[in-house]
């Protein structure tokens, strides 16, 4: 007989592919949640919150196989309460997580989405010298909060462009300060000397709101806040005021809290913030290699295997 697992939403072909006949998947709104017994397995693609109280209503599950690395909306007490393994997704997205935070770092610094613009409105007739000039980006200081496996990537690509690397750890990267010459200094250091201060830390109670009033008030008038990690990591209406007030000069956000913005929130009008809708790790590439990861967790969870990656 087929495995049940319960998903939020549609699964891509390719998913469904992977996990094949042996294992029949069930929206969780689409069937009545008596048949939610039958489930062996959840499958969060897309964030969706998973508490204790859910867990309770699926007392079959073996496993919560999660679609990507960032797990702060499962409550990992509640599944460690139940015995319950998490797996995700490590490693195999830093690459694409690190080229989008360039990538970021590269359009607000060098008003790659403004020009754009620019160059595709009738405004654009002739080449000035003077207009939208930019900031350095290469022989600059880059200090990067939560440098881990993403981080590394980032200050790698860092050093391609002659950054100097600063970091803030609860504990030391040596390898980051081994290959990259990365240097752990106090987070106040770090957003006082950054001209890109980079957000790569998870969303936990410990780093909820950390970039506020204050660490905003710290950096740079000239500094750009990049923030590849989670939306909850900075406090919007502090990010809000900062750019209005000149604090800060710029930011690029490939997530925001929430998530998606409000339409009529003060950050989409701004010119100096470039907002992606959380990209980071979106490439066929990567996307495919998560993919199988996550069923491979899943399968192996239900299956009584060991996990290969799993957070708890
Ligand atoms: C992650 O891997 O955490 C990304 O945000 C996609 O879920």
């Amino acid at each position: 007989m087929a495995h049940t697992i319960l998903v939020e939403g549609p699964l891509p072909a390719e998913i469904l592919e992977m996990l094949g006949s042996d294992y029949q998947v069930h929206i969780w709104s689409e069937v009545p949640e008596s048949e939610w017994a039958n489930a062996v397995g959840l499958l969060t693609y897309g964030h969706p919150q998973v508490d204790g109280a859910f867990m309770d209503r699926v007392p079959g599950i073996k496993v919560i196989s999660n679609f990507g690395v960032g797990v702060d909306h499962i409550d990992l007490d509640a599944a460690k309460k139940r015995g319950l393994p998490v797996g995700n997704t490590p490693q195999l997205l830093d690459g694409a997580t690190a080229d989008m935070t360039f990538g970021l770092i590269l359009a607000t610094a060098r008003l790659m989405i403004v020009g754009d613009r620019y160059a595709r409105s009738a405004e654009f007739t002739h080449f000035d010298p003077s207009y939208m000039l930019g900031t350095e980006v290469h022989s600059t200081v880059m200090g990067i909060i939560g440098l881990g496996n993403i981080g590394y990537q980032v200050a790698k690509r860092g050093r391609g462009f002659d950054m100097e690397i600063l970091y803030h750890n609860r504990r030391p990267n040596v390898r980051a300060e081994t290959d990259l010459a990365a240097c752990r200094v106090p987070l106040d250091d770090l957003l006082k000397q950054s001209d890109y201060v980079v957000l790569n830390m998870p969303l936990t109670d410990a780093t909820a709101n950390m970039i506020g009033t204050r660490e905003f008030r710290l950096m740079k008038e000239s500094a750009i806040l990049i923030n590849t990690a989670r939306g909850g990591v900075v406090d919007h209406d502090a990010l809000v005021d900062a750019l209005q007030a000149g604090q800060i000069a710029a930011a690029g956000l490939d997530v925001t809290e929430p998530e998606p913005l409000p339409r009529n929130h003060p950050l989409l009008a701004m010119k100096n913030v470039v907002i992606m809708p959380h990209l980071g790790s979106a490439t066929r590439q990567t996307r495919l290699a998560m993919a199988q990861r996550t069923v491979d967790n899943l399968k192996a969870g239900v299956e009584g295997n060991t996990m290969l990656s799993r957070i708890i």
